[in-house]
């Protein structure tokens, strides 16, 4: 054996929200293994099986360093047998015949096909795969009655499955603020989700939107969405209301780990044009952006050339849709609401889970509930928010579980 392998690695605590999760770990094809057993059991519908994947997954992203004997695991928390097994198979043979197995079945492959599109969950696309149905082209020759989401995420199904990138973001972000301080002057806007927790890319693009004067953020969502709507900047949008403030015994426990703040699931058409003015805008020293339409490698008059070329015969074109969220939250519910959408799913499970089994406390996007005190808890900040629940704050960047 090289020397090292056998050193036993410092056992770690249990929950992910007491050690730090960083978003570059050592143990990648291990946990790429776990990830697909974790997403063959949530689209199966199978909620426990695919946190006790995540949960595995995560402790292994936390551990410092590369993983080469399963006996180096002796000790570490959250790695079931079935976890086990599959990390002794992958380090012994190089791959997991189950993983293998999944990745290749064609219920898994239709399913991630279907889920992929907006607006469909496991559930319909797990009724539409008994009907025979395993890709979006299929779908639309069946011929089904799809509700607006449904339409659009058809409709948008290659630019929405390619990953946006940070640059990307940054543009909708100018874009969001700029709409922002046209309806609300003084209203601030902070990236949340991935990117505030440092990926490169993502799936979509979240923003959480506030106002130092409370009360003043109410209804802000709606005049958003009007203005970015008559500027062009809407493929689809839909808003749900606060139902935080209609609760009439004061905050109220939202019903499940859904928060009821205002909110806006989008697609946003965002100008490759705009976004390479943008960018240029803020970062001085230009970035090299990678065009999803334009290769780089070119003259200008070839590239433009080219792309209207492209706008022609396949529809591919100078814009892309990405997906954005916006949530509107009051002042003095901002902290939690920051803690609550900065992710990971993963994450914030296990925050919940710890203030429930370990301190008798409930977290949720609005507030902390003390069952022992019988008392909501107020904070300012995330690191606040930590140190009610009597842990170490882990910032962003170290949430990536
Ligand atoms: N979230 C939520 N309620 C929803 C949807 C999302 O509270 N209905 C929260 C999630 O808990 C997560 C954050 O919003 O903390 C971001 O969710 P999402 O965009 O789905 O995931 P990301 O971590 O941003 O990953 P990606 O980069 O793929 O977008
Ligand atoms: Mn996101
Ligand atoms: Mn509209
Ligand atoms: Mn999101």
């Amino acid at each position: 054996d090289e020397p090292g392998t056998e050193l036993a690695v410092v056992s770690l605590p249990s929950y992910a929200c007491q050690r730090h999760t960083p978003l570059l770990h050592h143990n990648t094809v291990l946990i790429d293994a776990l990830s697909i057993l974790a997403e063959n059991a949530e689209l199966s519908e199978n909620e426990g099986r695919g946190v006790a994947f995540r949960r595995a997954g995560a402790l292994l992203k936390s551990l410092p360093q590369e993983i080469r004997r399963v006996e180096q695991l002796r000790g570490q928390p959250c790695l079931g047998d079935h976890s086990l097994r599959v990390i002794k198979e992958v380090l012994e043979d190089g791959v997991c015949c189950e993983v293998e197995t999944t990745k290749e079945s064609r219920q898994f492959k239709a399913m991630k096909a279907l889920t992929g599109i907006f607006g469909v969950g496991a559930k319909t696309a797990d009724r539409w795969f008994r009907e025979g149905i395993h890709t979006p082209s299929d779908l639309q020759r069946s011929g089904h009655n799809l509700n607006r989401a449904q339409r659009a995420g058809v409709q948008y199904y290659d630019d929405l499955n390619q990953p946006v990138r940070k640059a990307e973001a940054d543009a909708i972000g100018l874009i969001v603020e700029k709409a922002v301080s046209e309806v609300l002057p003084g209203a601030k806007i902070t990236l949340i989700g991935g990117f505030r927790r440092g990926k490169e890319t993502g799936h979509d693009v979240d923003f959480l939107i506030t106002h130092p004067e409370e009360g003043r953020e109410e209804g802000l969502m709606a005049k958003v969405v009007s203005w970015l709507e008559a500027q062009g900047f809407l493929l689809y949008h839909k808003t749900t209301r606060n139902s935080y403030l209609e609760s009439k015994d004061g905050p109220a426990r939202p019903p499940s780990n859904m928060d009821r703040f205002e909110r806006c699931f989008s697609i946003f058409r965002l100008s490759t044009e705009n976004e390479r003015r943008i960018t240029q805008t803020i970062s001085a020293q230009s970035t090299l952006l990678h065009s999803r339409t334009e290769p780089s490698p070119q003259t200008n008059d070839q590239a433009r050339e080219e792309s209207s070329m492209l706008s022609q015969c396949s529809g591919s074109r100078s814009w892309m849709a990405v997906r954005v969220d916006m949530v509107v939250s009051p002042y003095s519910q901002f902290a939690f609401a920051l803690l609550g959408w900065t992710g990971s799913k993963l994450f914030e499970r296990e925050l919940r889970r710890w203030a429930v089994h370990e301190r008798a406390m409930t977290l949720s996007s609005h507030t902390l509930y003390d069952s022992t005190k019988r008392q909501y808890l107020r904070a300012n900040s995330e690191e606040e928010i930590f140190a009610l629940l009597g842990l170490e704050y882990i910032p962003p960047c170290g949430r990536n579980a």
